[in-house]
């Protein structure tokens, strides 16, 4: 049976790092409420993710997060219609939290449960910015594990065009920001320290440039900026943190904007977007912003809150599957390394 008849209520859970967040959605592109609990601070103190520590807050902090989503929403389990949780990728102990409350939430209020992979989340955050916004599109994903060039045909239909060799794009700020000291989160801290930094001060090399294909890799740029570091300290030269932070956010942009214009070109895009937690970069955003201006192609990206993890995106990316009437099993698992 196919869901038409009224619009559509859906929960979103999502708890696949570090944010414990639940959302309610109307009819895919409408945020009714969408509560983010950080676990920031206390990763904070270890200089990055801690994988049991991130579990054991995902249980602390998930029934109070989803009652304040509904709340916020003014909306109660009964007006409810689905219930969408990511499913994977992510860390496992993390995922089941969610997962788990997920369907423990199905299976009593006798709803469908609605699995979603957690980059089409991160991609739906543009119907939400956008609500004009359909594919087909290219769509630029950047997060902590991924860099993925993915060609949306339909809201079915993913195909990926290139993707990371090695290290994601948001793994290298985060590696990087640790290197010069800034700590995590890497990515907003390696940014900020930028802005008083010449981008022109280092010249770190744009792996992949060149090449045929739409792959990234970014583990050689990582490592280029530590031989910097060794070598500057080794003979002794003070390091000006804000000019390796510019260079090496430079050299990142770049490859990012001018492979994902080279897959534009060859695929004869007519609209580019972009998501995932670098998403929330803004030499970036802007850089794509403007190479789309050039060519006269349509462009999107989510707004701030929506870059970073949320579950307003996934309960998003669940209405289209959820609108063609299906819904995953009560036994779902958590999957850390779905594929789109
Ligand atoms: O999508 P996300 O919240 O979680 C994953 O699914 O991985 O992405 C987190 C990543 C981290 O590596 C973080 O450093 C990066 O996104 N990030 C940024 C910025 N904000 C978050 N990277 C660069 N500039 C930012 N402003
Ligand atoms: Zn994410």
């Amino acid at each position: 049976m196919k869901n038409e008849d009224r619009y559509s209520l859906i929960l979103g859970i999502e708890s696949s790092c570090d944010e414990t967040a639940a959302a309610v959605v109307k009819d895919g592109r409408q945020v009714l409420s969408n509560v983010i609990s950080s676990q920031v601070p206390t990763h904070t103190i270890y200089g990055g993710v801690v994988p049991e520590i991130a579990s054991r807050q995902h249980i602390e902090a998930i029934d109070g997060v989803i009652l304040k989503a509904l709340q916020d929403a003014k909306v109660t389990f009964d007006d409810i219609d689905a219930i969408a949780v990511t499913e994977g990728p992510g860390l496992v102990g993390a995922l089941l939290v969610g997962v788990s409350e997920a369907k423990g939430l199905a299976y009593s209020l006798k709803k469908p449960l609605l699995g979603v992979h957690h980059l089409k989340g991160h991609i739906a955050a543009n119907y939400i910015t956008d609500p004009s916004w359909e594919p087909p599109f290219l769509c630029l994903v950047v997060s902590g594990g991924h860099t993925d060039l993915v060609y949306i045909r339909d809201y079915e239909n993913y195909e990926i065009l290139g993707r990371t060799r090695d290290d994601a794009a948001g793994e290298a700020f985060d590696k990087v920001a640790r290197a010069i000291g800034l700590g995590y989160p890497g990515g907003p801290k390696v940014q900020k320290a930028a802005e008083a930094g010449d981008p022109e001060a280092i010249s770190f090399p744009r792996p992949c440039i060149e090449e045929e294909g739409y792959d990234f890799s970014f583990s050689g740029l990582k490592s280029a900026v530590l031989n910097y570091l060794n070598q500057e300290r080794m003979m002794g030269h003070e390091i000006s943190q804000e000019d390796v932070a510019a260079s090496f956010q430079a050299a990142v942009v770049e490859v990012l904007v001018t492979k994902t214009m080279q897959a534009a070109k060859k695929y004869r895009v007519k609209r580019i977007a972009i998501a995932g937690g670098v998403s929330a970069n803004k030499p970036l955003r802007e850089g794509l912003r403007e190479a789309c201006r050039k060519k006269k192609i349509d462009f999107c990206c989510p707004e701030f809150i929506l870059c970073t993890d949320n579950a307003a995106m996934i309960a998003s990316a669940a209405y289209y599957s959820y609108h063609r009437g299906e819904s995953s099993p009560l036994d779902l698992n958590a999957d850390p390394g779905l594929t789109l």
